[in-house]
């Protein structure tokens, strides 16, 4: 079929594109045509409508329920003026603190837009052809999709006990094996493995497997003595991601990223489009990096609302999976009492994560909230299950 090439002298032109089939295929590489697209939970407005809700609670998500920092706000504020000016080529300030922070050099950090920018810069950089990562299922699913989109061979062990099975990852490397992903605290079981297994771990993986250690929920379980900060190690073939969409209350700005060896920084940065990350997203996490005050109240409210949902979903006999981070896993048993629980919940007002897309199809994610969502979620979830306590 051959193109209409016409100009249409209609400025508001309402000419369709023709219903053109041929085209894509001959364009999309087959690991492209491959891609699920990504399906978002339905807009928070349709449900209220529907619902007739007037605020939604959204537990779905791993973010901050405190809002961000009023820091932050005022830095954004300061710098809004200079917007229409490109932002620091290097992002030479928040590199400069970050480098203060961990006692490393600016060259041993990447910016991005979200840590999964600097993820996705980390495929980018190393991966081609042949090579193949390895992870465990039932982990972060940006990863999952990242590395298809590349074209890049995925290969995953089971969790165990929905933990990383470090042992069955080590065992499962092979020559073409370049990459490791590793979660801690994982998302979305909440898990960790301790620093003995790590370290067990990374003394079994030969030196040119690049480590990838995505840390976005660190901030939660840095107070385990357990927990193996990355940070407290220098090794040459880990890649640290960390970002301030969680803990820092920033996730709609995107900002987050990677620390390691400056060999490896060097390519990611390369890679990276050059003005990631924005302005705004520059100024506010310089703002936030040192608002101690603020981590601290984000630290203080999930300890407590973790205390308090741990004792009332014990209570409700719920098969909770202990959680380092700021959100708790629930195996519900069967995919229709994750859909009860999640409909029911959502006629209350309150948005939760079931979990198919992340391969656990029987069990689903709740964020911390503030005390006064924890209690209303509780008193939705004592409504959904009363009937069934009866019996
Ligand atoms: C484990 C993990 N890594 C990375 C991300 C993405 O973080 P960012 O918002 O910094 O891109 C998330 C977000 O949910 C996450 O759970």
């Amino acid at each position: 079929m051959s193109q209409q090439l016409a100009l249409v002298s209609d400025p508001h032109n309402t000419v369709p594109f023709s219903a053109h089939k041929e085209l894509p295929k001959r364009l999309v590489p087959p690991h492209v045509e491959a891609l699920k697209p990504y399906q978002p939970g339905r807009p928070p407005e349709e449900l209220k409508r529907e619902l007739g809700i007037e605020r939604f609670i959204n537990m779905a998500s791993n973010e901050n329920p405190l809002g961000p920092p009023a820091s932050a706000l005022a830095a954004i504020q300061e710098i809004l003026p200079e917007i229409n000016r490109y932002p620091d080529l290097g992002g030479t300030k928040l590199r400069e603190a970050l480098a203060d922070r961990f006692a490393i050099k600016v060259d041993n950090i990447a910016l991005g837009s979200g840590s999964e920018s600097t993820m996705a810069n980390i495929i980018r950089a190393f991966l081609h052809d042949d090579d193949e990562v390895l992870t465990s299922q039932g982990t972060f699913i940006g990863l999952y999709v990242l590395v298809n989109a590349q074209g890049i061979k995925l290969k995953t062990v089971p969790l165990k006990n929905y933990h990383f099975d470090l042992d069955a990852i080590a065992d499962a490397v092979n020559p073409k094996t370049k990459m490791i992903y590793l979660c801690n605290p994982n998302n979305p079981t909440g898990t960790i493995f301790t620093r003995d297994e790590f370290e067990t771990f990374i003394r079994k993986i030969p030196d040119h497997v690049l480590v990838i250690l995505d840390e976005a929920y660190y901030d939660f379980a840095a107070i385990n003595p357990e927990y193996p900060d990355s940070m407290r190690y220098r090794l040459d073939n880990v890649l640290t991601l960390r970002t301030f969409a969680k803990a820092y209350g920033m996730a709609g700005l995107r900002l987050g990223y990677g620390l390691g060896h400056e060999y490896l920084i060097d390519y990611v940065n390369r890679i990276k489009l050059p003005f990631e990350p924005n302005i705004l997203a520059q100024a506010a996490g310089l703002a936030a990096l040192n608002d101690d005050e603020f981590l601290g109240n984000t630290l203080e409210n999930n300890e407590e609302g973790m205390a308090y949902l741990t004792q009332e979903f014990d209570r409700l006999g719920l098969h909770r999976i202990p959680s380092h981070a700021n959100f708790i896993m629930c195996e519900m048993g069967t995919k229709e009492n994750v859909a009860k629980i999640h409909e029911g919940l959502l006629r209350s007002g309150i948005a939760i994560r079931p979990l198919t897309a992340f391969g656990l199809p029987t069990c689903l994610r709740i964020t911390v909230g503030l005390p006064e969502e924890n209690r209303k979620l509780i008193t939705a979830l004592n409504k959904i299950l009363a009937p069934e306590k009866k019996k």
